[in-house]
Formats: structure tokens, sequence, C-alpha cells
């Protein structure tokens, strides 16, 4: 069964033909999917997660049972997450997870009937976000993802965004990276080798290709707030790329979305985009 549990489940060879069909396909509907159900399983709220796996179902002529609030679920009475999986994977072809503890799509995985994907398991990762981060790097940097100064930036502790990223960006060749946070909210991940953890993001901007922005993580015990000042954005070179994976708080201030380097609301149509692709290539 093809399941997405993390990064580690996407090679690059497929990650690469799935970004080529996306481009080429950019969302155009058709009736591959039709019979086929997914379950949104969401017990962590979500804004793009779930809504973009709705629409790249149906793009795909596909249905959706959409328990996007497990607090509406008989989750309320007490029921496990095992005999929710069990029960719901009788009725679907594919499970769309995302959970609160770190480890939860494994443990779905393992008595489910049907593929999961990890739509985010707690501090851990988000591999769908990465496919469609990469894809943003890919379509912005000519096909190409290395030779990349990367710096991510805000609570690298608990952002799962960043540690699937990273897992895909050490993959590629000369990628350097710089760490950007308090000490309270270092990445906690495996270092890449050309990496630097700094806390004035003054002292690398200027040589950034991408600035990877984060929220700080609340709903995790997180406490920081920072917002990028538009001087400072503006400090990062003409070709370079801002991208968040959404959503935003103070961040960075609305009045960048114009710039042409903020590509961010690009990211959540890609999502849509290469998310067809994926559920097309499982359930087919
Ligand atoms: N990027 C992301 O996972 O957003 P949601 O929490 O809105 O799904």
């Amino acid at each position: 069964m093809f399941n997405v549990l993390s990064v580690d489940d996407l090679s690059q060879d497929f990650l690469i033909s799935l970004w080529d069909e996306a481009y080429d396909r950019k969302g155009k509907r058709n009736k591959k999917l039709n019979g086929k159900i997914l379950t949104n399983l969401f017990y962590e709220p979500s804004t793009r997660t779930s809504s973009s796996f709705y629409s790249a179902m149906k793009l795909s002529g596909g249905d959706v049972i959409p328990i996007n609030n497990v607090t509406f679920s008989s989750v309320s009475k007490g029921e496990s997450l095992e005999d929710t999986v069990k029960t719901i994977s009788q009725m679907c072809d594919l499970i769309v997870l995302r959970h609160n503890i770190a480890g939860s799509a494994k443990i779905a995985s393992q008595v489910s009937g049907v593929p999961i994907i990890n739509a985010g398991d707690g501090n851990s990762e988000h591999p769908t976000q990465t496919i469609l981060d990469g894809y943003t790097i890919y379509h912005y940097f000519n096909k190409k993802i290395d030779n990349l100064n990367i710096t991510l930036v805000g609570d690298l502790k608990n952002g799962r965004t960043v540690k699937s990223l990273v897992k895909l960006l050490t993959r590629f060749k000369n990628n350097k990276f710089n760490f950007v946070s308090p000490e309270n909210l270092r990445f906690d991940g495996q270092l890449p080798p050309n990496s630097s953890e700094v806390s004035d993001i003054n002292k690398v901007i200027e040589e950034t290709d991408i600035l990877y922005v984060t929220r700080v993580q609340k709903e995790r015990g997180s406490k920081y707030n920072y917002e990028l000042s538009i001087d400072q954005l503006d400090k990062i070179p003409k070709n370079s790329i801002v991208m968040h994976p959404f959503p935003r708080v103070t961040e960075i201030p609305s009045s960048f979305d114009k710039d042409p380097r903020a590509k961010y609301f690009d990211q959540i149509k890609f999502g849509v985009w290469c998310r067809q692709i994926l559920l097309e290539r499982i359930l087919l």
C-alpha cells in the first residue's frame, strides 16, 4: 500500500515526475477518480490542506467525506484513533489524516485498510506541504533545486513544514541553509552539513535565494512574536523568492503581498495541482 507518512516515502524521481506532470496539467478537470472516495480526517484545524485535498479530489472526479473537525464525530465520545481509522477505511479508498500527535499517521497506517496520507502529525512532518513547496522552488528556479541559499525563519522547533522541507532539500546538491530563530525555538531535526544557526536575519538576508518564513506554533507551547519589516524583506535579491506555508499571523506584512518575490499564494494554487497528481498516482 502506498502511504505518504514522511518525505522519506517520496523518491526524488517520483517527485520530479509528479512536478512535471503538475506543471503540464495545472489542475485541469478529468474523470480519472470517478467512483473513488477520499476521507479528510482532521484532528487539528486546517484551511489549506483540507480544502486543497477536497479540490484536488473533485478536479479528478472523485468524492470526499469531510471530517474536518473530529469534535463533531465519535472521537468526542472517546473513540480511539485506531478504531476511527479502521471504521473510516471500510467506507473509502484513502484517508488524509491530520493529528496533533507526532507518529499518529504511522499508527493509522498500521491499522488502516486503505492508504494514509499524513497531512501533518504534531511537530513531526507535513510531507504534502513539502511536495508543493518543492514544486514552487522547482517552478521558480528553472527546474533546478541545487546551489541554493535557503533561509528558514521562525519556529523551527515545532514547524513541521520546515522539518519535511529540509529533508527534501538536503537530497539535492550544494544547498546551503541558514536557520534563523530564537534560542528556544531552534531546529531540532538533523542539521544538514552545510548549515548555520543565526539569531539575526540581517546577517544572511542579502545572500538568500529562498526566504521560508514560518508562524510561531502557539498551540504547541511556543512563545515568540516577530514581524519582518518591508525594509528587511526588500533586502532579499531581486530574483529570490519569499515562501510561507501559511497561515500567517504577523510574520510578513500584507503590504508585501504585491511584491513579485512573494510566492505564498502561488504555493497554495500549486498545492492543488500537485495533490491532484498524487491522489491519481495512489488511487489508480
Ligand atoms: N499549510 C497548511 O498546512 O495550512 P493549513 O493548516 O491551513 O492546512
